[in-house]
């Protein structure tokens, strides 16, 4: 009972809350606070509970799993010609995240970021046609894959804008790395249902599976940079910058 009492007072305040005042779970970081890049690090840390499930007065979606309607692919360069759509895409894994280091520099209005994810796992539909390393590839179904020990680097570069007389950061660019430890894939129902083709491409596919992120690795890699800048500046268009990190 006090536990429904308590969510209930939560979900009050939250949705009461005026729109430029932080949430009151977020560890305030101060600009000129010399251990800033820590204070940001330990204040992500200390919310990680909240971000798995989402924290919608912020904008934040549910990282676990993580939702994506949908990611199109077309791409034609080196041992890759492919044109593939992916819907209905869940993302498990993501909130497990671990923060290896922050750093901010205000003066550049840059920040970086490195992190570590022990396990992706993601599940779509999809559809394919085309050829992958030379190989003809098409099918239409349910696809899924394991990644795991992948490190993450992220840059955001900022500027700031002017809106009613207060500042607010905003990212103009933001740029995605990563390198993955290991991956397995299953495209179910390749070729038309073929079994015998469909197991074999993708034997295929996992016996290189680090020449085939190789090549999607750029599109990737932009695709989901699209995707969290979007998320990142909907954060930052809510509060002034001296909201988010006061002076
Ligand atoms: C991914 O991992 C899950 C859970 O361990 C397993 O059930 C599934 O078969 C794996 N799929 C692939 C393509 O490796």
């Amino acid at each position: 009972m006090t536990k429904v009492l308590i969510i209930l007072f939560l979900i009050f305040t939250l949705t009461k809350s005026n729109n430029n005042v932080l949430p009151s779970f977020l560890q305030v970081c101060h600009q000129n606070d010399p251990n800033l890049n820590e204070c940001i690090k330990k204040s992500v840390e200390k919310i990680k509970p909240m971000l798995a499930k989402g924290i919608p007065e912020f904008d934040i979606p549910s990282l676990e799993p993580l939702q994506i309607s949908e990611i199109l692919i077309d791409h034609g360069s080196g041992g890759i010609s492919l044109k593939s759509t992916y819907s209905d895409i869940k993302v498990f894994g993501p909130s497990q995240f671990k923060l290896k280091s922050v750093k901010i520099d205000l003066k550049k209005d840059r920040v970086r970021i490195k992190l570590f994810l022990p396990y992706l796992r993601v599940v779509s539909k999809y559809t394919m046609d085309g050829r992958i390393l030379m190989m003809p590839i098409s099918g239409k179904g349910e696809s899924c894959g394991n990644y795991s020990d992948i490190d993450v680097t992220v840059t955001m570069q900022g500027q700031r804008i002017n809106r009613e007389g207060e500042e607010y950061f905003n990212i103009k660019d933001f740029y995605v790395d990563f390198a993955l430890g290991h991956v397995t894939i299953e495209l179910k129902n390749l070729f038309n249902g073929d079994k015998h083709l469909g197991d074999a491409m993708n034997t295929f596919l996992n016996d290189n599976w680090q020449n085939v992120v190789k090549e999607i690795k750029p599109v990737l890699e932009d695709t989901i940079a699209g995707i969290f800048k979007k998320m990142t500046n909907k954060i930052f268009g809510k509060y002034p910058l001296n909201r988010i990190l006061p002076e």
